[in-house]
């Protein structure tokens, strides 16, 4: 089996990347930028040029190919890409998809898109899997919480750089995962005839709330967090007032936007079924306090040795 896999360089696709070609699958990756997916190369994947706002480069990038995986998504600091990307350019991608015969099209969507309308990525989310459902290739869906990868940014750091860390305040808890973890099941699809034409609901064994996962960063960084509380309703009313752009590029970036996608806790319901179906074991599955644990200890290892070299560097200077 041929994969062809988008949004390689993301954070999801690099790890969609490196297990397929871990499992000795042949890799290509459509990629915008060669010099930024050199790592890809590195680890073994073909890559070929492909842009999804540009259809007509798409087509080449699926000859000989039996599956794909579409792990991409409009970058938030490009200016209105969402409609180009994730509607027009998933619209190109599923046309080119059927002309090629494509054996398997594996999507990466979100929890509870079809009650968000007035967000216009859930919309836009929503309607692509209408499409894929009615094009007639065989797809499986995967709608996916909030990733471990995104919580340094919203916690983490924050604490360690004295920078107020916003939450809504709703006690909602969010089963987020590793993209490790996603990135098996993702794999696992390929091999499971039955998970064809099905939409799954992806989501962590344990469900966590943000004051949990403050209390977890402070231990950890034996410092204190500056939390910041902001109202859902409001949210929602900026959402609605601003638009998307300016909501999810202003104030999504500091606030777990699963939070707002999880408003109705549908996230802690079990999921065994779905690791039966997939012959995961949960306790397979990468902790959030494992995952934050390493992530602390790399940091500090890193802090003391710069703090070694810049004593040697002093000392060479008194030298
Ligand atoms: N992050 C979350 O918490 C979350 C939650 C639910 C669902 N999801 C879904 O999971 C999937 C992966 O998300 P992620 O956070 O891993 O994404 P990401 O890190 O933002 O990566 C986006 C990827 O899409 C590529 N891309 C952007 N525009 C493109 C274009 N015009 N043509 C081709 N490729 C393009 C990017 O390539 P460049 O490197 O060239 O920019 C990058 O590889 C997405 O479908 C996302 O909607 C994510």
């Amino acid at each position: 089996m041929s994969l062809l896999i988008i949004g390689g360089t993301g954070t999801l696709g690099r790890q969609v990347v490196l297990q397929a070609l871990t499992k000795g699958y042949q890799v290509r990756c459509l990629v915008r930028n060669f010099r930024k997916a050199s790592f890809l190369k590195e680890w073994g994947a073909e890559l070929v040029y492909g842009d999804l706002t540009r259809p007509e480069t798409i087509p080449p990038c699926l000859k000989g190919i039996t599956a794909i995986i579409d792990a991409s998504t409009s970058r938030a600091n490009e200016l209105e890409s969402l409609k180009k990307v994730d509607w027009e350019g998933k619209l190109s991608l599923i046309e080119a998809s059927k002309i090629a015969n494509i054996q398997h099209f594996i999507f990466f969507s979100a929890q509870n898109v079809e009650q968000f309308d007035n967000i216009p990525l859930m919309k836009v989310k929503n309607g692509i899997e209408i499409q894929l459902k009615e094009s007639g290739i065989p797809y499986t869906i995967f709608r996916l919480s909030g990733f471990y990868q995104g919580l340094i940014e919203q916690y983490a750091i924050p604490i360690l750089e004295n920078l107020p860390i916003w939450v809504t305040n709703e006690n909602t808890y969010i089963s987020y995962m590793d993209t490790q973890d996603i990135a098996k099941f993702c794999l696992r699809s390929l091999q499971i005839p039955q998970t064809k034409n099905q939409t799954f609901f992806l989501s962590g064994s344990k469900g966590w709330l943000s004051s949990e996962i403050i209390n977890l960063c402070e231990q950890l960084a034996g410092q204190q967090a500056k939390v910041q509380r902001v109202p859902l309703f409001i949210l929602t009313l900026v959402s609605r007032f601003f638009g998307f752009f300016e909501w999810g590029q202003n104030i999504s970036d500091r606030l777990a936007f699963a939070e707002i996608l999880t408003a109705e806790n549908t996230f802690s319901k079990s999921t065994s079924d779905l690791y039966k179906m997939f012959k995961i074991d949960p306790l397979e599955l990468i902790q959030l306090d494992d995952y934050f644990l390493e992530y602390f200890i790399r940091l500090l290892k890193r802090l003391r040795d710069i703090n070694f070299e810049d004593v040697q560097k002093q000392k060479n200077l008194i030298i």
